[in-house]
């Protein structure tokens, strides 16, 4: 089905007063202005098209440095006319939902949803669809979503479980605490990384002596927590299992706060800067780096496709949704030169700035 036709069909499932002001915005906007009467998008048979980036938060640095430029830049490079709606919803579900609602009524094409909270977004992605919107399921999955990009998320959990216990070996530890700090309850992933992180660990000889799953994966509360838990654990701590950089920085400083010296390994993911230059300074264990690029520039090629009427291509298949599972990658101190640096994230001179200079010296960064 081209653009136009999708449009058409989709006004005709619409309430009127939806169509009347989506038709009143859509008339404001001249990038879709330019598609609808000449035809000659750059994205082939439609032409332009509205795409909806809704992104869940920005505490956690990737989605305003990473996710939304590469995503941006990868529309423009496919579709020079197509638009970009961004909307961040800053951890907060209700928010979300209207960001998706105004997208809806500003005429989206398609819509590429991060979901705050993966239950009540089903509920948007069927609204959607009657509507003969496609949502794309972007890194976090929602049932019924027309396709999802994400990572193994499993696997994720299963790397940082594994990591741990490597550390923990290279330390000599045979047993002791482990305190674990999992991801918002209301995020998808963050079931399945903890789900990952349990297949390891629970087969372990050391002790889960407590376990959190952070409310909006804000670090301030997953430091609070950990400061609660040190008198409870007291000598016995060996480890800290973090699921994101975000906790394993509130983690490392309600450790260092209490004075535990030297600091049990801890775990973390998203390859945040600050985490790269802890795991240098030897105060975090390891990362997980997630390639951002790959992730956004699939997106913004399956939303491209869906809002031509076409099917994106997928190989995998997570409940019936049509899935791309991109690999995750461990990072440590030994390996920050491997991955991260070779694949440009960042540069040395980024990781290595100011005072982590001498750091990355000793570890052979610079
Ligand atoms: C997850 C995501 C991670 C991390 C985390 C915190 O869903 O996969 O990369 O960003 O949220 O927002």
């Amino acid at each position: 089905m081209t653009t136009r036709a999708h449009r058409l069909s989709r006004a005709l499932a619409l309430p009127l007063t939806l169509v009347l002001s989506a038709g009143a915005l859509a008339a404001c906007s001249s990038g879709e202005g330019a598609g609808d009467s000449s035809g000659s998008g750059g994205a082939g048979e439609g032409g332009a098209l509205k795409i909806a980036l809704l992104l869940p938060e920005s505490k956690t640095t990737r989605y305003e440095s990473f996710d939304r430029p590469l995503f941006e830049a990868a529309v423009k490079a496919e579709c020079s006319d197509c638009e970009v709606i961004y909307n961040n919803a800053d951890q907060d579900a209700t928010k979300q939902q209207q960001q998706f609602e105004s997208a809806v009524t500003e005429g989206a094409d398609v819509i590429v949803l991060d979901a705050v909270d993966g239950k009540s977004a089903a509920s948007l992605v069927s609204n959607a669809k009657s509507q003969d919107i496609p949502v794309i399921a972007y890194d976090r999955f929602i049932a019924g979503a027309d396709y999802y990009v994400s990572f193994d998320n499993r696997k994720v959990g299963e790397l940082q479980g594994q990591a741990l216990l490597d550390a923990l070996k290279a330390d000599g530890k045979t047993s002791g605490d482990i305190l674990m700090i999992n991801g918002a309850p209301t995020d998808a992933n963050a079931a399945d990384f903890k789900k990952g992180a349990h297949a390891v660990l629970d087969k372990s000889d050391f002790t889960i002596a407590g376990e959190y799953d952070t409310p909006d994966w804000s670090p301030d509360k997953a430091q609070s927590w950990a400061e609660g838990q040190l008198a409870k654990v007291k000598g016995d701590l060996v480890g800290v299992y973090a699921a994101n950089d975000g906790t394993a920085g509130g983690a490392i400083a309600a450790l260092k706060g209490g004075g535990v010296d030297p600091l049990p390994p801890v775990t973390g993911q998203d390859a945040e800067l600050a985490a790269i230059q802890r795991i240098i300074a030897g105060d975090q264990d390891m990362t997980i780096y997630k390639a951002i690029k790959p992730e956004a520039e699939d997106a913004a090629k399956a939303a491209i496709a869906l809002g031509n009427g076409d099917k994106p291509e997928a190989k995998d298949d997570k409940e019936g949704v049509p899935s791309t599972l991109l690999d995750p990658v461990v990072v440590t101190k030994d390996t920050v030169k491997d991955t991260i640096v070779k694949d440009g994230f960042y540069t040395v001179d980024d990781i290595c700035a100011g005072s982590f200079a001498k750091a990355c010296a000793s570890a052979g960064l610079k």
